[in-house]
């Protein structure tokens, strides 16, 4: 059964649906995993190759998935229903285990996030590196990371159960601005430490030996960063702008939306190099525990470093809220959509779901890494992959008609969107994925299995 009859819910404003993209891409991407890609991948040189993939490929990119949810109004499964030919109708399929799995682990940090800023205003943090990592993997996992993880998903169970205009449209236009005003001010602060100087540099003055030397491993985690951040392949943009409802000029939102997304990103780094310089941490410490362990450590040898941190805390906390709420939006717009379930009960059900997917990587960090390298790196690669494929090779017209609604004729634009999306975009996921797909199987006999011979 399907609920066609229903009138489908639209946002409110213009500005709702520029927040809600903005709130879905703003998230532990740019503020947990941006700065940690760039202590990984050397410092500048891997910024200025992400912010050209940012234009080259995520633009691009972007624009495919809108065309497709406001083309077609429905949710992913339902839009490649309708636009897909034969086997490729299957390919919204992906996208909302995807949103599926990513949320489930993806609440698991984001109760760090929670934790982490109760810790401050409690405890204060431990300013030796040592003792900080023993906290860490203490709080990590376990029932204190379950309970927090539960609060979490009863958090965005109840913004996105509400629905789109009073639920997430207006959650995003007071957490998007709170984000933005946040960052902005602990740049400033961050400015006046003593470190800056050195981080600035290290942050700011690519090295092209960097480059040239390491552009292997540079190249596919800069891809890699470029879609996550912006929220691509996995069909968040295809449902929100189903719920659009009238022409606007989609090229000019996505311009938004990646300005905004890119500022919030680099903003991050003028944070957390300066703590990390200050308080004589290596911002090449690798991992995803290692921001958390490596910041709370700089936090705890600052002047006033407990309510630094706690604000700090406090905000990637609100940013993983706004983009966890547009995670669950594809996965219950397919239930209401396709399953006729009412969006109160979709919610529910699947919340609860997803919080029990969530226990794993709760209770092990092994079993996080497990969740989050096969969907970060082969479910989200391979679905904006097919997308891109489909969309730019076979309904490249219906594309370009797509993208002139609310822009007018684009002329030999359109077609150049077209061919930036066939070659450059198609051959940078092809060897994302084949690369995610090595180092999963490196990951699956490396340290998994050792895991397993543990238990
Ligand atoms: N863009 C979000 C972030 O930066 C993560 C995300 C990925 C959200 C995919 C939705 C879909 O944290």
């Amino acid at each position: 059964m399907s609920s066609v009859d229903i009138p489908r819910e639209q946002w409110a404003t213009r500005v709702g649906f520029i927040f809600a993209a903005v709130g879905s891409a703003v998230g532990l991407g740019n503020i947990w995993r941006f700065p940690f890609q760039v202590g990984q991948e050397g410092g500048a040189a891997f910024l200025l190759i992400y912010l050209l993939f940012i234009l080259l490929i995520g633009f691009p990119a972007m624009l495919v998935e809108f065309v497709v949810g406001r083309r077609t109004e429905r949710n992913p499964v339902g839009a490649l229903k309708q636009i897909g030919p034969g086997a490729w109708q299957y390919v919204g399929w992906i996208f909302v285990v995807t949103g599926f799995v990513i949320l489930s682990y993806y609440s698991v940090v984001a109760g760090w996030t929670i934790r982490y800023t109760i810790l401050g205003l409690q405890d204060g943090y431990l300013a030796d590196a040592g003792e900080a990592e023993a906290q860490f993997v203490e709080l990590a996992s376990g029932l204190d990371a379950i309970f927090l993880h539960a609060v979490f998903m009863i958090a965005v169970i109840a913004i996105v159960a509400i629905g789109i205009q009073r639920g997430i449209e207006l959650a995003v236009k007071v957490m998007v601005p709170a984000i933005i005003i946040i960052t902005v001010g602990l740049a400033i602060y961050a400015a006046t430490l003593e470190g800056a100087g050195d981080a600035y540099g290290y942050y700011l003055s690519p090295e092209w030996g960097t480059i040239a030397a390491e552009w292997q491993s540079i190249l596919p985690a800069a891809a890699g960063q470029a879609f996550f951040t912006l929220s691509l392949g996995m069909g968040v943009m295809i449902t929100y702008a189903s719920y659009l409802g009238e022409d606007r000029n989609l090229a000019e939102d996505g311009a938004i939306i990646i300005g905004f997304d890119t500022a919030i990103a680099f903003i991050t780094g003028l944070i957390v190099f300066p703590i990390l310089f200050t308080a004589g941490v290596d911002p090449a410490d690798p991992g995803a525990g290692a921001i958390f362990v490596s910041l709370a450590a700089a936090f705890g040898d600052l002047t006033l470093g407990w309510l630094i941190g706690a604000v700090f805390f406090a905000t990637v906390a609100i940013a993983a809220l706004s983009s966890a709420i547009s995670l669950m939006e594809v996965v219950v717009s397919y239930a209401i959509d396709e399953l006729g379930i009412d969006r109160v009960t979709a919610t529910l059900g699947i919340g609860g779901a997803i919080f029990l997917l969530g226990i794993p990587s709760a209770y092990d960090l092994v079993l996080l890494d497990l969740f989050d390298l096969f969907a970060d790196q082969i479910l989200l690669v391979l679905g904006g992959l097919l997308l891109v494929i489909l969309v730019s090779w076979s309904l490249a017209n219906l594309a370009i008609d797509e993208l002139q609604r609310g822009i007018g004729d684009l002329g030999p634009l359109g077609s150049a969107w077209i061919w930036a999306v066939r070659v450059p975009v198609v051959v940078v996921l092809l060897v994302a994925l084949a690369l995610g797909i090595l180092d999963y199987y490196e990951f699956l006999t490396g340290p998994f299995a050792e895991w397993l011979g543990e238990q």
